[in-house]
Protein backbone atom coordinates (compact mmCIF):
# COMPACT_ATOMS: atom_id res chain seq x y z
CA UNK A 1 0.00 0.00 0.00
CA UNK A 2 1.51 3.42 -1.09
CA UNK A 3 1.69 6.13 1.79
CA UNK A 4 3.41 9.70 1.78
CA UNK A 5 5.17 7.89 5.13
CA UNK A 6 6.77 5.21 2.50
CA UNK A 7 8.92 5.58 -0.34
CA UNK A 8 11.03 3.35 -2.86
CA UNK A 9 14.27 2.74 -2.38
CA UNK A 10 17.16 1.47 -4.83
CA UNK A 11 20.22 0.31 -3.62
CA UNK A 12 23.12 -1.86 -5.00
CA UNK A 13 24.33 -4.50 -2.67
CA UNK A 14 27.37 -6.28 -3.51
CA UNK A 15 26.33 -6.31 -6.98
CA UNK A 16 22.70 -6.80 -6.83
CA UNK A 17 20.15 -4.17 -7.93
CA UNK A 18 17.14 -3.41 -5.42
CA UNK A 19 14.37 -1.52 -5.19
CA UNK A 20 12.23 -1.52 -1.90
CA UNK A 21 9.01 0.47 -1.08
CA UNK A 22 9.99 1.39 2.65
CA UNK A 23 8.79 3.65 5.67
CA UNK A 24 10.67 6.86 5.69
CA UNK A 25 11.98 6.75 9.22
CA UNK A 26 13.88 3.33 9.18
CA UNK A 27 17.48 3.03 8.89
CA UNK A 28 20.09 1.60 6.26
CA UNK A 29 21.05 -1.15 8.49
CA UNK A 30 17.19 -2.28 9.02
CA UNK A 31 16.59 -1.84 5.46
CA UNK A 32 19.86 -4.39 5.09
CA UNK A 33 18.35 -6.98 7.54
CA UNK A 34 14.98 -6.88 7.97
CA UNK A 35 13.66 -6.49 4.16
CA UNK A 36 16.79 -7.62 2.29
CA UNK A 37 17.98 -10.41 4.30
CA UNK A 38 21.32 -8.80 3.84
CA UNK A 39 22.71 -9.56 7.53
CA UNK A 40 26.14 -9.30 7.19
CA UNK A 41 26.43 -5.86 9.09
CA UNK A 42 25.53 -6.22 12.65
CA UNK A 43 23.05 -4.64 14.93
CA UNK A 44 25.31 -4.13 18.35
CA UNK A 45 24.39 -0.86 19.82
CA UNK A 46 21.44 0.66 16.97
CA UNK A 47 23.48 4.35 18.50
CA UNK A 48 26.80 4.61 15.88
CA UNK A 49 28.59 3.57 19.48
CA UNK A 50 29.97 -0.19 17.95
CA UNK A 51 30.69 0.15 14.64
CA UNK A 52 29.64 -3.78 14.24
CA UNK A 53 27.09 -2.42 11.41
CA UNK A 54 29.71 -0.52 8.79
CA UNK A 55 29.35 -1.08 5.38
CA UNK A 56 31.14 0.96 2.47
CA UNK A 57 28.74 3.03 1.55
CA UNK A 58 29.71 4.50 -2.21
CA UNK A 59 33.16 3.43 -1.18
CA UNK A 60 33.69 5.27 2.17
CA UNK A 61 32.98 3.88 5.52
CA UNK A 62 29.74 4.50 7.22
CA UNK A 63 27.90 3.39 10.33
CA UNK A 64 24.52 2.10 8.77
CA UNK A 65 22.56 2.22 12.03
CA UNK A 66 22.98 6.11 11.93
CA UNK A 67 21.88 7.03 8.14
CA UNK A 68 18.47 6.87 7.09
CA UNK A 69 17.43 4.37 4.24
CA UNK A 70 15.75 7.34 2.03
CA UNK A 71 18.52 9.16 2.16
CA UNK A 72 20.97 6.45 0.20
CA UNK A 73 18.96 6.00 -2.33
CA UNK A 74 20.48 4.95 -4.99
CA UNK A 75 23.98 4.34 -3.63
CA UNK A 76 26.25 1.54 -4.00
CA UNK A 77 26.75 -0.72 -0.30
CA UNK A 78 29.45 -2.86 0.05
CA UNK A 79 29.45 -5.40 2.65
CA UNK A 80 32.38 -7.54 3.89
CA UNK A 81 30.73 -10.68 1.96
CA UNK A 82 30.87 -8.50 -0.88
CA UNK A 83 34.60 -7.64 -0.72
CA UNK A 84 35.82 -11.12 -2.17
CA UNK A 85 34.43 -14.92 -1.88
CA UNK A 86 35.33 -17.87 -0.86
CA UNK A 87 37.85 -19.47 -2.99
CA UNK A 88 40.02 -15.95 -2.87
CA UNK A 89 39.10 -13.51 -0.03
CA UNK A 90 40.08 -9.67 0.09
CA UNK A 91 43.42 -9.57 1.70
CA UNK A 92 41.78 -7.25 4.57
CA UNK A 93 39.91 -10.56 5.54
CA UNK A 94 42.27 -13.19 4.76
CA UNK A 95 44.94 -11.18 7.15
CA UNK A 96 42.54 -11.23 10.01
CA UNK A 97 41.99 -14.86 9.56
CA UNK A 98 45.97 -15.47 9.07
CA UNK A 99 46.29 -13.34 12.53
CA UNK A 100 42.99 -14.45 14.40
CA UNK A 101 41.60 -10.76 14.19
CA UNK A 102 37.93 -12.17 15.57
CA UNK A 103 37.19 -14.48 18.19
CA UNK A 104 33.13 -14.83 18.12
CA UNK A 105 33.12 -12.84 15.06
CA UNK A 106 29.93 -10.13 16.20
CA UNK A 107 32.17 -7.19 14.80
CA UNK A 108 33.98 -9.15 12.39
CA UNK A 109 32.30 -7.72 9.12
CA UNK A 110 32.23 -4.10 10.41
CA UNK A 111 35.87 -4.31 11.53
CA UNK A 112 36.71 -5.30 7.83
CA UNK A 113 34.81 -2.61 5.81
CA UNK A 114 36.25 -0.01 8.51
CA UNK A 115 39.79 -1.56 8.16
CA UNK A 116 39.42 -1.29 3.93
CA UNK A 117 38.07 2.33 4.12
CA UNK A 118 40.87 3.48 6.64
CA UNK A 119 43.45 2.30 4.27
CA UNK A 120 41.98 4.05 2.11
CA UNK A 121 41.54 7.08 3.27
CA UNK A 122 45.24 6.87 4.62
CA UNK A 123 46.67 6.28 0.65
CA UNK A 124 44.35 9.46 0.11
CA UNK A 125 46.19 11.02 2.48
CA UNK A 126 43.88 11.57 5.21
CA UNK A 127 45.26 12.59 8.61
CA UNK A 128 44.29 11.25 12.17
CA UNK A 129 43.84 12.65 15.82
CA UNK A 130 47.60 11.22 15.85
CA UNK A 131 49.04 12.23 13.01
CA UNK A 132 52.18 14.05 13.85
CA UNK A 133 52.42 15.63 10.38
CA UNK A 134 48.68 17.20 8.74
CA UNK A 135 50.31 17.68 5.71
CA UNK A 136 52.15 14.45 5.13
CA UNK A 137 51.07 10.95 4.26
CA UNK A 138 50.84 9.76 7.47
CA UNK A 139 53.17 6.58 8.42
CA UNK A 140 50.69 3.55 9.46
CA UNK A 141 52.11 3.14 13.01
CA UNK A 142 50.06 0.71 15.34
CA UNK A 143 48.81 4.02 17.05
CA UNK A 144 47.58 5.03 13.83
CA UNK A 145 45.68 2.34 13.13
CA UNK A 146 44.21 2.09 16.51
CA UNK A 147 43.13 5.52 16.16
CA UNK A 148 41.71 5.22 13.11
CA UNK A 149 39.72 2.12 14.16
CA UNK A 150 38.76 3.53 17.40
CA UNK A 151 34.93 3.63 16.15
CA UNK A 152 35.05 -0.23 16.26
CA UNK A 153 34.92 -2.08 19.41
CA UNK A 154 35.24 -5.51 20.10
CA UNK A 155 33.80 -6.99 23.32
CA UNK A 156 36.23 -10.05 22.48
CA UNK A 157 39.10 -7.52 23.03
CA UNK A 158 40.99 -9.03 19.99
CA UNK A 159 42.45 -5.51 19.16
CA UNK A 160 45.98 -6.45 19.43
CA UNK A 161 45.47 -9.29 16.78
CA UNK A 162 43.21 -6.75 14.51
CA UNK A 163 46.05 -4.37 14.78
CA UNK A 164 48.50 -6.83 13.42
CA UNK A 165 45.94 -7.88 10.54
CA UNK A 166 45.68 -4.66 9.56
CA UNK A 167 49.16 -3.80 9.07
CA UNK A 168 49.70 -7.15 7.29
CA UNK A 169 46.88 -5.86 5.16
CA UNK A 170 48.76 -2.91 4.83
CA UNK A 171 51.74 -4.55 3.38
S1 LIG B 1 25.04 -0.90 15.47
FE1 LIG B 1 25.70 0.79 14.30
S2 LIG B 1 27.36 1.62 15.41
FE2 LIG B 1 26.60 0.01 16.70
S1 LIG C 1 35.41 -10.87 17.85
FE1 LIG C 1 33.82 -10.91 19.32
S2 LIG C 1 33.17 -8.84 19.42
FE2 LIG C 1 34.94 -8.78 18.17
Amino acid sequence: MKSAHFTDVSLRVDGTDHTVHVDNRITLLDLLREHLGVTVPKKGCDHGQCGSCTVLLDGRRATTCLTFAVANDGAEVQTAAGLGDQDQLHPVAQAFLEHDGFQCGYCTPGQICSAVGMLDEVKAGSPSHVSDDLKDTAELTDAEIRERMSGNLCRCAAYPNIVDAIQKAAR
